[in-house]
């Protein structure tokens, strides 16, 4: 009865109390409100909106539905990176490590792919027996011996949110600032951070295109940050084309190797480098941004990092010889260079049309029971603004078979426009948000 009244009463534009979001909350991950009431209310969110108090108290709600990962008695500092998902972000596959080998402790939970953007979960399933799956009490035990856990949402964690970010991508309801931000931050606060760094994506590739809606959700969950007492950073990145080259699970995962030995694309790196400065100023790590790259530089050059990822891939059940030998990853039965169709500029690289169409070859789901092929994807060396000449490797696809090929090629060739002039694409990272505010981004 409660779930009805609360439905009519978001519908006609009222508020929900906290602690009738708790009870909700509650009874939603006691599996005592079915989905159909749930999807009815996410819509009449959807539209309504909530306001700050109640944005704060669902996403209280959705936190204390479950439990939380209790590092208060390590010494470390604990700080997380979230992206609010794109396509070719692999940037918490070197992240996690690279800042865990530097004394801050990373306590990643990550998700799964989410409509046209991948997940971390799945890239990381692509190394042969890795799992993220681990108990609280496993991901617990982890981080005090390595400083560092790659784990995915389990039923312990926020399940109220669980439930809810499952049916929000089958009703269309993804798409909202108040359900984002107390989805992602439930799930960031179960985790005990001390601090938080956010890339919140900006761009037609992005679940927010806009600019403007992107720095509300940054702003959203920075304040969400301070009722807890965990100081959260945002910097605003494009998502206007795929990051790095790499766009599929086990090719990324390759990426985020070359990345960890300094040989990443230069994007990757210096979003991974921006991105790692932030959380080691947040944990205490270092002074100030030169010192915090300086360090960084070092972790990749002397293999420290590199050395991190093998520990962390070993102790989650992981083949850790894909470190040294990428070739150990699921290889694509088929491989084909696409060629450029004519002279030109490169306009765009949609990064849509290529997240949907990893899922069309079989790397992404369409249904959560779908199992991912982690082997196919694209690599694009095409960039926009790049002056091409018609027969010019543009991207070479990786398919299971050669309807794959096939598909992957009308893919391309619809991702890929290529025109007499181009636009400038926007810039890799565009703003810094903080709680005193929002700041244009100087490199
Ligand atoms: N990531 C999340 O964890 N939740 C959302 O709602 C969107 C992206």
């Amino acid at each position: 009865m409660l779930a009805r009244a609360l439905i009519e009463r978001k519908r006609d534009g009222g508020k929900i109390t906290p602690a009738e979001w708790r009870r909700l909350m509650q009874q939603y991950a006691a599996d005592d409100v079915p989905d159909y009431q749930m999807a009815a209310l996410a819509m009449a969110i959807f539209f309504q909106g909530l306001d700050r108090e109640e944005i704060g108290a669902l996403t209280d709600a959705m936190l204390t539905s479950g439990a939380s990962l209790d590092l208060t008695h390590l010494a470390l500092p604990r700080v997380d990176k979230h992206s609010t998902g794109g396509v070719g972000d692999k940037v918490s596959l070197v992240l996690a490590p690279l800042v865990a080998s530097l004394g801050v402790a990373v306590p990643m939970m990550s998700g799964r792919g989410l409509g046209h953007t991948g997940g971390t979960l799945d890239k990381l399933e692509s190394i042969p027996g890795f799992r993220t799956n681990l108990s609280l009490a496993d991901a617990t035990a982890q981080i005090e011996r390595l400083g560092c856990a790659l784990i995915g949402q389990t039923n312990e964690i926020a399940p109220a949110d669980r439930r809810l970010y499952a049916l929000r991508d089958a009703t269309a309801t993804v798409e909202s600032i108040p359900l984002i931000s107390a989805s992602i931050m439930s799930k960031k606060l179960a985790e005990g951070l001390t601090g938080l760094v956010l890339d919140v994506k900006r761009g037609s590739g992005a679940f927010l295109p806009e600019l403007e809606r992107g720095l509300t959700l940054a702003q959203t969950m920075i304040t969400l940050g301070a009722d807890y007492g965990c100081p959260v950073v945002a910097l605003m990145t494009a998502m206007d084309r795929p990051l790095g080259r790499a766009c599929g699970n086990a090719i990324e995962v390759e990426e985020s190797i070359m990345a960890l030995r300094g040989e990443g694309p230069p994007d990757l790196m210096k979003l991974t480098y921006a991105l790692g400065a932030e959380m080691l100023l947040l944990g205490g790590a270092a002074a100030d941004r030169d010192e915090a790259r300086r360090r960084m530089e070092v972790a990749i050059s002397s293999g420290k990092a590199a050395r991190k990822f093998q520990e962390i891939i070993e102790a989650q059940g992981g083949d850790p010889r894909v470190v040294d030998d990428p070739g150990l990853l699921p290889q694509a039965a088929e491989c084909e260079v696409y060629l450029a169709p004519r002279d030109g500029v490169v306009a765009q690289v949609e990064p849509r049309a290529i997240g949907r169409g990893i899922t069309q070859l079989g790397g992404g789901r369409t249904k959560v029971t779908d199992v991912v092929d982690p082997a196919v994807g694209f690599v694009i060396t095409a960039r926009p603004g790049d002056v091409v000449r018609a027969g010019e490797p543009l991207a070479t696809v990786f398919a299971a078979n050669r309807q794959g090929v096939t598909d992957a090629f009308a893919v391309l060739a619809a991702a890929i426009r290529i025109d007499d002039d181009a636009e400038p694409p926007l810039p890799l990272i565009s703003h810094r948000v903080t709680e005193a505010g929002v700041a244009i981004w100087e490199d």
